[in-house]
């Protein structure tokens, strides 16, 4: 068999070649070579590959395919399986395309409610995000067919997205925006890695060494190839250096050429060019080994996939006195211009043409036996006479048992490119709303949006679907979930706060003059709303059920290094349901800023009536580390650890605890180390014991002074290199020295036997 092709066979004019794409969508060929040339797409719901001819436009018309819920409504069913299922689905349709490459999951955190680009991002919360990004990833590349993990890193606003620069501290940037980045390269290694257009501390990703190469490559082990945004390079030489691979679109060969003569002028060694080279040729050798699909595109499945997928992404918000399932002989009165025009997908890179499309009321009919009436009480033409709409919709809703408000933000308003200014509904929809009410008491709200959106009316309406963005079975799901021939099992991955005054970002976003602030630290969605103890009018992972589940006692047991947790749920109520179980972990003796509870883990498991299902969530040791600023690098803090076992992350209905054990620290003492920080060393600690009491004859009362709680708390951070001389102390530099040393060789000492 011939030897595969390698940087070697390649000209330096070829090798530069690979160094960007041949046109909006395709990697180069090099015909001399049999080097062909690969298909990448949207992404991520779905699949969108543009129609021959409208490939250069950017925007323009695809081939129909399977819209699946986008990330804000399928990250609300906390499921990896039935993600991952979509992946492989998703990943299936691309291959039958000829596509190499799915340009998705993005999973970017969703820090301000006001980011334009929500609907594309799993969650607030980084174990979640890294969770399901990997679930997404292993689907897609089930089929043979690569994902691109984006936006690496820190994109998490629209404004000024091409150049904003996120100034963010290294824990947050590790323990929240990098973290699920993390996450899926090292459990579901993505073929490809996609940076972001904006800036982190000042440095474009595209041009970030220390991101994409040192954390990426290095620390993380990723072995794929990094992509750019589209446009995301600003200096390509520079970019190259840093570590980025393929520059995205293809341009006019400009930049090619500066590789090339950077290399021949010693700017650029050949070596950095080669490993791009490499990973190039490695994606189209990858892409070449994928078999032919043995099926053609089934329409029907993947629609009824994407009907399951939505239904399992509805979130029950509210359900007072069992307003909801409605009875098939319920009169009904569907309300609200999404009844019959669903607001289903987000604007944007990612439109997905669908290969059909469902629609509420046709749906609702379908499943009701009683009268059906529609009014759509609003229009989404500004042009229309609203108040003729609304006294239609009111009569509906007077002569029917149940209305129907389906409320939502019109497309308009949000979108890849721009950020929302605020998180309001349409102020001619809440008025609606108000006159439905008024009319019939029973109403039950759908609400469609990318974004979060206040709900000011939730503590007057009986009951709220949320609905966010299901795909284009969502519809039939949300019809299926209303008349509960799907009891819902949905879950916020965001908060829904009562006001975005309240939100962690708020003075701290979109930024200005080229800098963003990520002022709240690692006190980003829940974490800053329990941190400052604020009410929200719906908490993170919350979600009703048509049943009701009970928790027996929590166990939390050591399993090797990681913490296993057990807890016996059963389903006390006369359906079939999921309940999502969720692990929240405190750490009450922290010396470092953090979050009441953190999500640490979660799964969602289906229980019949009367059954009790014992679930086992494993947190793992890893999970439980922060990012010490000091030595750069993960750490566990030692102590305990408390475990809230909960249906959401303000419902903890048991709690288990477990003794930690710190991770020994190999740093070295130094003169500038705190007296606590020697102290803490038991070595060291008894070194000083011991000089202290030698010190006793020529200093009476020099020893008590180490028993003496608030001397001790006063003198803790006290560089010990300071000691020698201050307040007549009998201490000597050589003293101070010596301890030093010896505490150091006997740490060195631990860790080599650790080893
Ligand atoms: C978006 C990416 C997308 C790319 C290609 C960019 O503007 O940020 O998410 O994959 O365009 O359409």
């Amino acid at each position: 068999m011939a030897s595969p092709i390698s940087a070697d066979d390649l000209t330096l004019s070829e090798k530069a070649s690979l160094a960007s794409g041949a046109d909006a969508w395709r990697t180069k060929p090099i015909a001399r070579l049999g080097v062909r040339s690969v298909m990448m797409t949207d992404g991520p719901h779905g699949l969108r590959k543009q129609v021959p001819g409208a490939e250069q436009s950017g925007l323009g018309e695809s081939v129909p395919a399977t819209c699946f819920p986008p990330a804000v409504g399928l990250g609300a069913s906390f499921d990896v399986d039935l993600v991952e299922r979509v992946g492989a689905a998703i990943g299936l349709e691309a291959a039958l395309e000829d596509v190499a490459v799915v340009l998705g999951p993005g999973i970017n955190i969703k820090r301000s409610p006001l980011c334009g680009r929500n609907f594309e991002y799993f969650s607030e919360d980084p174990l979640l995000s890294g969770a399901l990004g990997a679930a997404m990833v292993k689907g897609i590349q089930s089929a043979g067919v690569g994902a691109s993990l984006k936006h690496f890193a820190a994109n998490n606003q629209e404004t000024d997205r091409m150049r904003i620069s996120a100034d963010i501290a290294p824990r947050p940037l590790r323990e929240i925006y990098l973290r699920g980045f993390e996450h899926v390269v090292r459990q579901a290694r993505p073929w490809t890695v996609m940076c972001s257009y904006n800036r982190i501390n000042g440095v474009y990703s595209s041009q970030n060494r220390w991101l994409l190469t040192d954390v990426l490559r290095r620390e993380w082990g990723f072995d794929g190839l990094v992509v750019s945004d589209w446009g995301a390079v600003d200096d390509r030489v520079s970019a190259l250096h840093a570590g980025l691979d393929l520059e995205m679109p293809g341009g006019d060969g400009r930049t090619d050429q500066q590789i090339a003569a950077a290399v021949e002028s010693g700017d650029l060694d050949v070596r950095i060019l080669d490993a791009t080279v490499e990973r190039a040729l490695e994606l189209v050798r990858r892409a070449g080994e994928r078999p032919a699909p043995s099926t053609a595109l089934d329409v029907d499945a993947h629609h009824r996939l994407a009907r399951e997928a939505a239904s399992r992404s509805v979130v029950l918000l509210k359900n007072d006195d069992e307003t909801l399932p409605l009875t098939s002989a319920a009169r009904l009165a569907v309300i609200g211009a999404f009844a019959t025009q669903p607001r289903y997908q987000g604007a944007g890179s990612s439109l997905i043409n669908p290969t059909r499309l469902d629609n509420a009321l046709d749906e609702i009919r379908a499943l009701s036996e009683a009268p059906v009436t529609y009014a759509a009480g609003f229009s989404l033409d500004p042009a229309s006479d609203a108040t003729a709409l609304r006294d239609e919709a009111v009569q509906a809703a007077s002569a029917a048992d149940t209305a129907i408000v389906f409320l939502g933000l019109p497309a308009e308003a949000e979108s890849e490119g721009f950020d929302r200014e605020h998180i309001e509904l349409p102020v001619e929809q809440l008025g609606l709303l108000e006159a439905v009410l008024a009319a019939n008491p029973r109403t039950v709200v759908v609400l469609s949006h990318g974004g979060v959106v206040a709900l000011p009316f939730a503590d007057r309406v009986p009951a709220i679907l949320d609905g966010s963005l299901l795909g284009q079975a969502g519809a039939g799901g949300t019809a299926d979930v209303l008349f509960g021939e799907v009891n819902p099992s949905g879950r916020l991955t965001e908060t829904v706060p009562l006001r975005l005054e309240d939100t962690a970002s708020f003075g701290n976003f979109p930024g200005e003059q080229g800098h963003v602030t990520y002022g709240e630290g690692v006190l980003v969605g829940y974490r800053w709303y329990d941190a400052k103890n604020l009410d929200v009018a719906f908490p993170f992972g919350h979600g009703l059920s048509y049943t009701t589940f009970s928790y027996g006692d929590t166990q939390a047991v050591m399993r090797d290094d990681d913490v296993l947790i057990r807890v016996p749920v059963t389903n006390t109520g006369q359906r079939a349901g999921r309940e999502v179980v969720q692990v929240y972990v405190s750490a009450p003796e922290s010396r470092l800023t953090r979050a009441p509870r953190e999500l640490k883990a979660f799964r969602s498991v289906m229980i019949e009536p009367g059954e009790t299902v014992e679930v086992e969530l494993t947190v793992s040791r890893e999970d439980l580390a922060h990012w010490d600023v000091e030595s750069d690098c993960w750490r566990v803090e030692g102590g305990s650890r408390v475990f809230g076992i909960g249906a959401s992350s303000r419902d903890i209905r048991g709690t288990a605890v477990v003794q930690v054990a710190p991770d020994s620290s190999t740093a070295p003492l130094t003169r500038s180390s705190s007296l606590e920080e020697v102290l803490a060393d038991p070595l060291a600690a008894e070194l000083i014991r011991q000089t202290v009491f030698s010190m006793s004859t020529q200093m009476p009362g020099v020893a008590a002074v180490l028993d003496d709680d608030v001397m001790m708390r006063l003198m803790a951070s006290f560089p010990v290199g300071r000691l020698p001389g201050y307040g007549g102390l009998p201490i000597t530099s050589e003293m101070v020295d010596g301890l030093l040393a010896a505490a150091n060789q006997a740490r060195a000492a631990g860790a080599g036997e650790t080893r």
